[in-house]
């Protein structure tokens, strides 16, 4: 697996690409892949021609009290991943190469990402919407796969490359989980066994959720409610959020009448976990 440093060297071989009429997908991620990531290199191997992986833990959406330091990395193991997946190449950049010294230029969206992950997270998707955009410059990818499992990026992707005309498809993927229902996560690694227990409250809490409304409930305050309740009975949770919105405009929904997002972020610890499910009537 051809593991791409240089910004200029991963361009030649795009153009090369090109030359040959190939198509070309890419799948961004932050490196630490598990079987989440591979399965959106698995879709995108079956979708185009040649796939790149972007394996790049991005300074700029980290918040200052943030795990960027900490986040794991292994770029070996990533890279054998990758290859049993299929992708064509890994292109995993120093942060030198993707931002100037004096780099003054962000991609800010306002409406989508102020809600949810950005009330606590306010820089956040400044530092996607940025690092995304420089992939989506450097790569030129026909299409670019997102996961489900962080769907408000998901929806503020799919706003930006609409509102920015980037001319690029973007797909969707399932959450992958777990045996027990746990949604993969790099940042599972930071659980003990006990935190790695007592994180399957977002998911139970979730499917609490989904059942009420799968049963006619569609007062999305009783929905909520009743899953903070739930989340409650565990002692080492505390919750950042749980949320209804409108599935496209990420507002919140008072009563269920069009598709939603039921959505969480959840300390475990000092681990922060997201989880969300998506109903539609
Ligand atoms: P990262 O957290 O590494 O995730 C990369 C991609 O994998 C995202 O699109 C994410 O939604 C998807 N993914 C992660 N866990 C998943 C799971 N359990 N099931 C399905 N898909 C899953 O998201 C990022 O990196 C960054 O913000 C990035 C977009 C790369 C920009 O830096």
């Amino acid at each position: 697996m051809k593991i791409i440093k240089q910004i200029e060297e991963l361009r030649s071989i795009i153009r090369a690409w090109r030359k040959e009429g190939l198509t070309v997908g890419l799948v961004p991620t932050m490196g630490y892949l598990h079987e989440g990531h591979k399965s959106l290199i698995v879709k995108a191997v079956s979708e185009n021609d040649r796939v790149v992986v972007s394996d790049f833990v991005n300074p700029t959406q980290f918040g200052v009290n943030e795990d960027l330091s900490s986040y794991p990395r292994d770029i070996e193991r990533d890279a054998a991943l990758c290859q049993e997946a299929g992708a064509s190449l890994i292109f995993h950049p120093e942060p030198e190469e993707m931002y100037f010294r004096d780099n003054c230029t962000f991609v800010d969206m306002d409406g989508l990402t102020k809600g949810l992950c950005g009330m606590t997270r306010p820089t956040h998707f400044r530092g996607v919407c940025t690092v995304v955009s420089k992939l989506f410059h450097i790569v030129t990818p026909d299409k670019a796969y997102f996961g489900e499992k962080d769907a408000q990026q998901l929806a503020v992707i799919r706003r930006m490359v609409r509102d920015l005309n980037f001319g690029i498809t973007i797909v969707g993927c399932p959450i992958v989980r777990e045996k027990d229902g746990l949604a993969m996560s790099s940042r599972n690694t930071y659980l003990n066994t006990e935190e790695r227990k007592a994180a399957l409250i977002l998911h139970k809490s979730l499917m609490l959720g989904e059942k009420m409304m799968k049963a006619g409930e569609r007062d999305a305050e009783i929905i909520k409610a009743a899953m903070v309740k739930n989340m409650e009975t565990e002692p080492l949770a505390r919750i950042d959020y749980v949320e209804i919105v409108d599935a496209e405009t990420l507002e919140n929904v008072v009563k269920i009448e069009k598709p939603v997002l039921t959505a969480t972020a959840v300390y475990i610890g000092k681990t922060r976990l997201i989880d969300n499910f998506g109903f539609e009537l």
